[in-house]
């Protein structure tokens, strides 16, 4: 390190110089400590978006954005797609290491044991209107899950963490698909604890009281990648809005209510949504060079949705991994979805272009998660609910992790740019 950083640096101003030291990861640049910036030198650091600023140390994930690479915990994002399940992964992220088989084992079981939601909790259902997008269903449901759990959840007991954190992942199923079921006037299904995970998500989210539901395996395992590949992405938007809720010591799972919110938004999770929604009206391949110019338009609102992310300028190993699963089960299902063909011509025409060339925009997970969603029968206005079900692994390790090296409250600072003091106006 020492050959190609120095050990710190030096900020200058009209007082002179001051030494700020440099923190090395094992992964990744380096970064200035500027945690006594102000208490030393009077000055604040702005990066207002943090584009580069470190919120944290952590050792859940890694991204190196110019090469496409993910890590979770050490292990490439494509080898745990292949190897592995969301259970497992969800382990490994949770405690550091893959689990044996025993611990596997006894993972699920844990995680089964806590599916069921509390009776009183499907009331809140009633409350929402049936036109409600399940992402605000969600927000809410899971904001009131913390009024069931908040006493005996003691944040300094490692065990009540971690039950904590096991019974969110179990109930998270539940709740979304509950959320579809309201949404569409269906009757909610109580979960299957002889399912696996991602099978009991499915016969939640499309069994009928009226019809026995046969999981289809090859579903089953798309899903479950799906979640895996979904799991969780370092210091994201909704991970920092949930570390950010959590370091004032506020009850976890309202802090993933929280999370929840932050994801929904078109520039974070809800794109997959937003993807489908332009290749629909896009319409078909002769219009695709009509929607690169508006992308390309300063004047235009209207961007490729799935294309570009704050971190990747590269492909998102997440894309290809899922690009290649939304062919297999299109082909699997029968399905010609004209849609994977606008989505394929507008990728290779975008790739070429100069104007995505020169900013480094790659498609990111959401351009083929939505083709790959809608094959399986998942109605749009779910996407953004199965990120969140999945992502809530991210979350509840982003804060087992913060509670082992909580720095106090988060709150930063500002570059205030309003009126100096001035006196109330006499009449
Ligand atoms: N279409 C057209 N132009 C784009 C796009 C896009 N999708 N994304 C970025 N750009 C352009 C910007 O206009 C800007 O151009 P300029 O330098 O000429 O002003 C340049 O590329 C850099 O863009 P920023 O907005 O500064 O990039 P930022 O890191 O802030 O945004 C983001 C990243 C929000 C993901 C953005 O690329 C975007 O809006 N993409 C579409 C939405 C999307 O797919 N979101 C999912 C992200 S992945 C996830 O959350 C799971």
């Amino acid at each position: 390190m020492g050959d190609r950083r120095p050990y710190q640096v030096t900020v200058s101003d009209s007082s002179g110089d001051k030494q700020l030291p440099i923190l090395d990861g094992t992964l990744g640049p380096s970064a200035i400590n500027i945690q006594r910036l102000y208490a030393d030198h009077d000055l604040l650091a702005f990066d207002p978006g943090f584009r580069s600023t470190a919120s944290c140390r952590s050792a859940i994930t890694f991204i190196d954005g110019e090469q496409g690479i993910l890590l979770y915990r050490g292990y490439p994002i494509e080898e745990l797609a292949e190897h592995s399940n969301f259970l497992e992964v969800s382990y490994l992220l949770m405690f550091g290491e893959l689990p044996t088989s025993a611990e596997a084992q006894k993972f699920e079981n844990d995680v089964r044991h806590h599916t069921l939601l509390h009776e009183q909790i499907l009331k809140f259902y009633q409350g929402f209107r049936r036109d409600a997008h399940p992402m605000a269903i969600m927000v809410g449901v899971v904001g009131a899950l913390s009024a069931f759990y908040n006493d005996d959840i003691d944040q300094m007991d490692r065990v009540r963490r971690e039950e904590a954190a096991v019974r969110l992942i179990a109930k998270m199923p539940t709740i979304a698909a509950a959320s579809y079921a309201y949404s569409v006037g269906r009757p909610i299904r109580y979960p299957r604890n002889d399912h696996s995970y991602a099978a009991n998500f499915l016969q939640m989210l499309f069994g009928l009281p009226s019809a026995d539901y046969v999981v289809d395996p090859v579903l089953a395992k798309a899903i479950d990648l799906i979640f895996l590949l979904h799991a969780d992405h370092e210091q994201n938007a909704s991970t920092s809005t949930v570390r950010l809720a959590a370091s004032s010591g506020a009850n976890p799972i309202a802090c993933i209510a929280s999370g929840i919110a932050s994801l929904w938004g078109p520039a974070h999770g809800g794109a997959n949504e937003a993807v489908i929604r332009m290749l629909t009206e896009i319409g078909t391949v002769e219009n695709i060079p009509k929607a690169i110019a508006r992308a390309k338009d300063k004047e235009d609102p209207f961007r490729l949705m799935g294309f570009g992310h704050r971190v990747y300028k590269n492909v998102d190993p997440r894309a290809r991994v899922i690009q290649k699963a939304a062919k297999d089960v299109l082909e699997h299902l029968g399905i010609d979805d004209p849609l994977l063909d606008i989505a394929i011509q507008l990728e290779q025409i975008a790739l070429k272009d100069e104007y995505f060339v020169e900013r480094k925009l790659y498609p990111n997970v959401d351009f083929y998660s939505g083709i790959l969603l809608r094959a399986m029968g998942f109605p749009t206005n779910m996407f953004t609910a199965v990120f969140a079900l999945a992502r809530t692994v991210g979350w509840v390790s982003h804060w087992l992790e913060l509670t082992q090296d909580n720095h106090g409250i988060g709150r930063p600072r500002q570059l205030y740019v309003g009126h100096p003091r001035r006196p109330y106006p006499s009449s």
